[in-house]
């Protein structure tokens, strides 16, 4: 569940093969959740994702969060996933369950075209777009990755991600003006952190963490956990934008190279 120290220095993590091979390998080991549980997320995604709305979960893997949410009330979740062995021990956990809410289907998030506009309320990404910034060409999957994201989602709708990486690293992909979406960033401590001076209180850690107009944490802002996990909620503004406006974006070369 902690952050895999070892991320990015393989490109294997954008390799469906790589997804293939290790699940096969994992195969008897029961269910796996990256970074955090449900539990541990349970305050954000009922805080901007309400239970009768549409959810995709892309790169599902073989998690249990899916299953989490809708023992909590969610009623209908499409999980999808590039590795055929992560989807088939989905298909497989879930075939006694009479429910409709657990669609599982084998698909590349860089290409999501079997799906129309505007299709889901929400889109869940734990992990996902973090293992396309580790592959080949990561700069292109994410883009092709977050403009299906965008493409799906509904106005309103509400893409969240849950990553490693800090705004520095996520923000010059997810904050372009070609997704109009407006952010709010969380920050929570990995599972199992120990804070010097005792548990962060909830309250706190539900205010969205003040960003500066790059989408920068601030200059004086100090993580407690320097393994901290990001939560960013990207809401789909229903404005028309100015794309020819390029001050509005901060995307630069370099930034994208990231
Ligand atoms: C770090 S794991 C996270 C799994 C799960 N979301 C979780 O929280 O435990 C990343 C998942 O993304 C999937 N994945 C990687 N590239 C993908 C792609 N291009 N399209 C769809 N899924 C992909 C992998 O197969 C893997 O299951």
């Amino acid at each position: 569940m902690f952050r895999d120290v070892s991320a990015c220095n393989t490109y294997n993590y954008g390799d469906a093969l790589y997804w293939d091979a290790r699940y096969i390998q994992e195969a008897n080991c029961g269910s796996f959740d990256w970074y955090q549980r449900y539990s541990a997320l349970r305050p954000f995604i009922r805080k901007y994702i309400s239970p009768n709305s549409r959810v995709l979960m892309v790169g599902c893997g073989n998690a249990v969060i899916s299953e989490d949410m809708v023992k909590d009330g969610f009623e209908d979740i499409m999980n999808i996933d590039i590795s055929s062995v992560a989807i088939e021990m989905m298909r497989k956990k879930h075939e006694h369950i009479s429910l409709r809410s657990y669609p599982d289907m084998q698909m590349d998030v860089r290409d999501m075209s079997l799906f129309p506009d505007d299709s889901f309320d929400s889109i869940i990404d734990k992990g996902t777009l973090d293992s396309l910034m580790c592959g080949t060409d990561a700069p292109i999957s994410a883009s092709q990755m977050l403009g299906e994201v965008s493409r799906l989602l509904k106005p309103g709708g509400v893409y969240m991600l849950i990553t490693y990486g800090d705004p520095t690293v996520r923000m010059p992909h997810i904050n372009r003006p070609v997704y109009n979406w407006k952010i709010e960033l969380y920050i929570i401590p990995r599972p199992g952190f120990q804070r010097p001076s005792g548990p962060t209180s909830l309250k706190s850690l539900l205010e969205p963490v003040p960003i500066t107009e790059k989408g920068l944490l601030p200059a004086d802002y100090v993580l407690e956990d320097p393994d901290s996990h990001f939560i960013y909620v990207c809401r789909k503004i229903d404005e028309p934008i100015d794309l020819s406006d390029k001050s509005a974006s901060p995307l630069t070369d370099d930034a994208i190279q990231r």
